[in-house]
C-alpha cells in the first residue's frame, strides 16, 4: 500500500459542533492537520483559536458543492490534499412525521444526506485520484430503527448515509479508498441532554442497556481508528455505538 504524505490531513465537517469538535480535537492530538469545516464561521473560528496550528478554520456550507469543492482546493493548497474526511454535519427537527413541511425535509435531508453525498463525491474523487483515502460517515441509531424525537426527515438522511456508505465504499474499495459509517445512539453532549426534559431524558436512558449516554471521545476514537492507514480491510460497514439500546 503506498500512503501518499497528505495521509493524516483530514477533513471534519460540523466541526463546530458538539461532536464534531470532539472529533477534531482527538485527530489533532494524534497529530493529523484538520481542516475544520462549519457553516457557522463565527462559532468555528472561535473554537479553533485555542486548538493550536495543526487545524484550520474554514466555513462551509455542505450542500453547496463549489463550496465544498473549495474547502478540498484549501487543505491541498495548504497541505497537498486530504487522506481523511469525516461527514459529520447535520442538524435535526423534533417536528411529528405528519406535520414537517416539504421545506423543512429539504433542510434536515439536504444538510445530512446531499451534504455528505457531496462530500463522498468531491472528495472521493480526489483520494481515487491519489490512491488512498479514509472517508468515515456519521450516521445515527435513528437510520437504523427509524428514531424517536428526532424526526422522520433525520431518521430518512441517516438511513441513507448508511447506503450511499456501502454505494461509495463499493465504488472507492479497488483504489485504496475506504468509506465506513458510525452510528451512534444517543450521546452525552449539551445538544441531546437540552433536546428533551429531564424526566423524558431519564426515561431515554433508563432504555439504554448500558444505562449512560455514548461518550463522544469513544466515537472520535473510533473515527481515527477507521482514518488510520491501517484500516484497510474495513469497507462499508456501520459500527454500531449505542449502549447496547440496538443490536443486530
Ligand atoms: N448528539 C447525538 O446524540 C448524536 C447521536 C447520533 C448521531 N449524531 C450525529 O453526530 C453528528 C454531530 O452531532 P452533534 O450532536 O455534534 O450536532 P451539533 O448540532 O452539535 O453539530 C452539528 C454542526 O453541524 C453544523 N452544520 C449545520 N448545517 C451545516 C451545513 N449546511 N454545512 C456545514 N455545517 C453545518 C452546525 O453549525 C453544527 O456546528 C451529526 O451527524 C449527528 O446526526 C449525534
Amino acid at each position: 500500500m503506498s500512503v501518499p504524505g497528505h495521509h493524516n490531513v483530514a477533513m471534519v465537517t460540523g466541526a463546530a459542533g458538539g461532536l464534531g469538535g470532539v472529533i477534531v480535537r482527538c485527530l489533532a492530538a494524534k497529530g493529523y492537520r484538520v481542516l475544520a469545516a462549519d457553516i457557522a464561521g463565527d462559532a468555528i473560528e472561535a473554537f479553533t483559536a485555542d486548538a493550536g496550528d495543526r487545524v484550520i478554520p474554514h466555513q462551509l456550507d455542505v450542500t453547496d458543492k463549489a463550496a465544498f469543492a473549495a474547502a478540498l482546493d484549501r487543505a491541498r493548497a495548504e497541505w497537498g490534499g486530504v487522506g481523511v474526511l469525516v461527514n459529520n454535519a447535520a442538524i435535526t427537527r423534533t417536528t411529528p412525521v405528519f406535520d414537517i413541511a416539504p421545506e423543512e425535509f429539504d433542510l434536515v435531508t439536504g444538510v445530512a444526506l446531499k451534504g455528505t453525498f457531496i462530500g463522498c463525491q468531491v472528495v472521493g474523487a480526489h483520494m481515487r485520484e491519489h490512491g488512498y483515502g479514509r472517508i468515515v460517515n456519521i450516521a445515527s441509531l435513528a437510520g437504523q430503527n427509524g428514531g424517536t424525537s428526532t424526526g422522520a426527515h433525520y431518521a430518512a438522511a441517516k438511513g441513507g448515509i448508511l447506503t450511499l456508505t456501502k454505494v461509495f465504499a463499493r465504488e472507492l474499495a479497488a483504489s485504496g479508498v475506504t468509506v465506513n459509517a458510525i452510528s451512534p445512539g444517543p450521546l452525552n453532549l449539551d445538544s441531546v441532554r437540552s433536546l428533551l426534559p429531564p424526566e423524558k431524558l431519564a426515561a431515554v436512558v433508563g432504555t439504554i442497556p448500558a444505562g449512560t449516554l455514548g461518550d463522544p471521545a469513544y466515537i472520535a476514537e473510533m473515527v481515527t481508528m477507521l482514518a488510520s492507514p491501517q484500516a484497510t480491510s474495513a469497507i462499508g460497514a456501520a459500527f454500531d455505538i449505542n449502549g447496547g439500546l440496538f443490536m443486530r
